[in-house]
């Protein structure tokens, strides 16, 4: 069957068609799909409907280690038994919708802040791919915005002061700005690490901002100078012309560039409809690191 791309959005994104996910082991057509990555940073795959153990291998398949320690196991065990495999959805262990108030609930909220998947661990998160399995019947699109388009569209002085620096990025960042508090010992857990403000893809040469809600400071900056640094960059790259808005059909498997992109989760009421969608995130590895190997 042909493959066919074909754009979402003027400056990224892509629907790829005539690929069955679960089947795919061609080496050809996986290096077809990170060369796409590479050039759109976004690819949307139709009516896939991949189960827990396809998504999983897929990821392997397609990008090597998995992100397996992800921010909610600091709150609750996986529902899925895989920690590989994040959830990112509305209900407990039995389908039944979460209460307002409930932790998981409130720690997920966050996500409608923009961010990049996995940047707060070391070596952060590269590809995600997010499986639809239930969608509520009305809002509840993904946003992604493209950081390459806005490094491009940066002026040469902000350029030139940004290419040097770098932030701090924790989870427990992103969800302390929504009032979520932490114990300590929870806080320990999720301290994160450095990374840098601006990336380079060395398969393509382009440059991209890396921001995320998570980034909490520019190092060796003072604390309000860095934050404001942040949040004026992120205004920046969010403007309207940088993002794509995903619409999503039960069956939709979305792969993401987290190194060349942000993204946020959009309002739907929560408490009336199921959302189930579930995520698996790769690291930034070298491709030939087997699958299995320890990091
Ligand atoms: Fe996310």
């Amino acid at each position: 069957m042909a493959i066919d791309v074909l754009p979402l959005h003027p400056l990224f994104a892509a629907e790829m068609r005539g690929v069955d996910l679960a089947s795919t082991t061609d080496r050809e057509v996986l290096a077809r799909i990170r060369a796409s990555m590479d050039r759109h940073a976004v690819l949307v795959f139709r009516d896939q409907g991949l189960d827990d153990r396809a998504q999983l291998a897929f990821a392997e398949r397609l990008d090597g280690q998995l992100h397996a320690k992800t921010g909610i196991s600091a709150l609750a065990a996986n529902r899925f038994g895989n920690e590989a495999l994040t959830d990112v959805s509305n209900v407990d262990a039995d389908g039944q919708l979460l209460p307002a108030d409930d932790r998981r609930r409130q720690y997920s909220l966050s996500n409608r802040l923009w961010h990049t998947d996995a940047s707060f661990v070391d070596p952060p998160g590269r590809y995600s791919l997010l499986s639809a399995r239930v969608v509520p019947p009305v809002g509840a699109n993904t946003e992604f915005a493209d950081m390459r388009a806005a490094w491009d569209a940066l002026p040469e002085d902000l350029k030139n002061l940004c290419a040097p620096l770098r932030a701090h990025h924790s989870i427990a960042h992103s969800r302390e700005l929504l009032g979520f508090s932490f114990s300590p010992e929870e806080r320990e857990r999720l301290r994160g690490v450095e990374q840098p403000l601006v990336r380079t893809n060395p398969a393509t040469g382009r440059r991209s901002l890396y921001l995320a809600s998570h980034a909490s400071a520019i190092i060796g900056w003072p604390l309000a100078e860095g934050r404001l640094l942040l949040k004026d960059l992120t205004e920046h790259a969010t403007r309207r012309e940088f993002v794509y808005s995903h619409a999503w059909r039960e069956g939709d498997l979305v792969i993401w560039d987290n190194l060349a992109t942000m993204h946020r989760a959009t309002p739907f009421e929560d408490k009336r409809y199921r959302r189930d969608l579930r995520r698996v995130t790769t690291l930034d590895l070298p491709r030939d690191m087997p699958a299995g190997a320890t990091v």
